[in-house]
Formats: C-alpha cells, sequence, structure tokens
C-alpha cells in the first residue's frame, strides 16, 4: 500500500507495520530491562494510542498494570484549545511507578497542560512514552523518556491516528502529501 486516501488529503507511506512493531518491541526491551523488580503503572491517553498501548503491554514480561484516560485537545490538522478530561482517572497513582502512553508528542501542550494533574497524585516516577514526537513543532519543553521515532512537523495518521476520525484502522504511518 503506497498512498491512501483519508477524507480529502492523501497521504503517502512512512512507516511500514514491520517498522513500527520492531521499534515497539526494543521500546518494551527496555521498559522491561527499567522496570526490572518494579511494578509500573501505564496510563494510556486515548484514542490515538490504542494501539501503541496494546502492542507495547504484549512485549512486557514485567508486571504491570494499565489504564485508560481520555483528554481532548486536538481538531483537525492542528493543535489547538486547552486539555479537557473527559475519561477521569479514578486510579491511585500514589507511590506507583507511573509511565503515561502517548500517541504523539506536536505542540507539547497536551502532556504540559496534563502532568501537573499527575504530579498532583505523587507518584513514586513518573515518565513518558510516546511513539511519535514532532521535535520541530515542541513547544512545550517536556522530558520524553521513550520516543518511538522522530518525525518531521507534518500530519500523520494510522496505526490509531486519525484525521478526523478515520485512519485509526491503518496498520501503517502515512504522512499527508505537500
Ligand atoms: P500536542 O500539540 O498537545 O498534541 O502535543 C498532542 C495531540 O495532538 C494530536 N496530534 C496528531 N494527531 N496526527 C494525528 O492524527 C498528527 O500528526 C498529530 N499531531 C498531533 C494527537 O491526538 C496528540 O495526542
Ligand atoms: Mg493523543
Amino acid at each position: 500500500m503506497a498512498n491512501v486516501q483519508v477524507h480529502d488529503k492523501s497521504f503517502e507511506i512512512y512507516l511500514s507495520e514491520q517498522t513500527i512493531q520492531e521499534r515497539i518491541a526494543a521500546l518494551a526491551a527496555q521498559i522491561n530491562q527499567d522496570y526490572a523488580g518494579k511494578r509500573p503503572f501505564f496510563v494510556t491517553i486515548l484514542n490515538g494510542s490504542f494501539m501503541f498501548a496494546a502492542d507495547l503491554f504484549k512485549h512486557l514480561t514485567i508486571d504491570a498494570e494499565i489504564c485508560f484516560i481520555k483528554l481532548a485537545s486536538y481538531k483537525g490538522t492542528k493543535s489547538t484549545g486547552n486539555v479537557i478530561t473527559t475519561i477521569g482517572l479514578e486510579d491511585d497513582l500514589f507511590g506507583k511507578d507511573v509511565v503515561i502512553v502517548e500517541d504523539i508528542v506536536d505542540t507539547g501542550k497536551t502532556l504540559h497542560n496534563f502532568l501537573p494533574k499527575l504530579e498532583h497524585q505523587q507518584p513514586r516516577s513518573l515518565k513518558i512514552a510516546t511513539l511519535l514526537h514532532k521535535p520541530e513543532a515542541t513547544q512545550f519543553p517536556l522530558t520524553l523518556d521513550y520516543i518511538g521515532f522522530s518525525i518531521p512537523n507534518k500530519f500523520v495518521v494510522g496505526y490509531g491516528l486519525d484525521y478526523d476520525g478515520l485512519g485509526r484502522n491503518l496498520k501503517e504511518i502515512y504522512q499527508v502529501i505537500g
């Protein structure tokens, strides 16, 4: 599959299924090593991260827990607006080794706004795992502990990421043409 059409835009293949899966296996191996003897608690940010979280979690060989929350901060192809929690965080993170699982860090605003809420619960440690990072777009300082791929500042879809609701089912990641 070379090009795909999602709504009114054409996208070209950027990361193949194999490339994505191999990188996730490597990230998981690193996490298995870093959290050996611990029990990390993964906080997955829906919707875009659902595939990444599932594939990453399957590769873990250590004890680990996972939960899913939803924040809304994005419309169309530009990062906009304030972060709104729509599915709340009910678990108590006090004393836990928390790993946030994100699909993509673009401006960094979403995580920048969300981190204080998590820190308020006093986890023992707090790290971020993101499948994709757009370094050229990032405006809010963040320490990203696990990065799948650093990518150019172009809109991407597939593997959980959408363009106005569509494209999440693609096994590969595609970059907008033009
Ligand atoms: P910020 O700017 O807060 O953005 O770091 C994070 C959220 O914006 C969405 N986002 C994208 N979604 N293709 C997408 O499908 C993209 O290229 C893209 N860039 C940002 C995404 O929901 C992410 O969590
Ligand atoms: Mg997201």
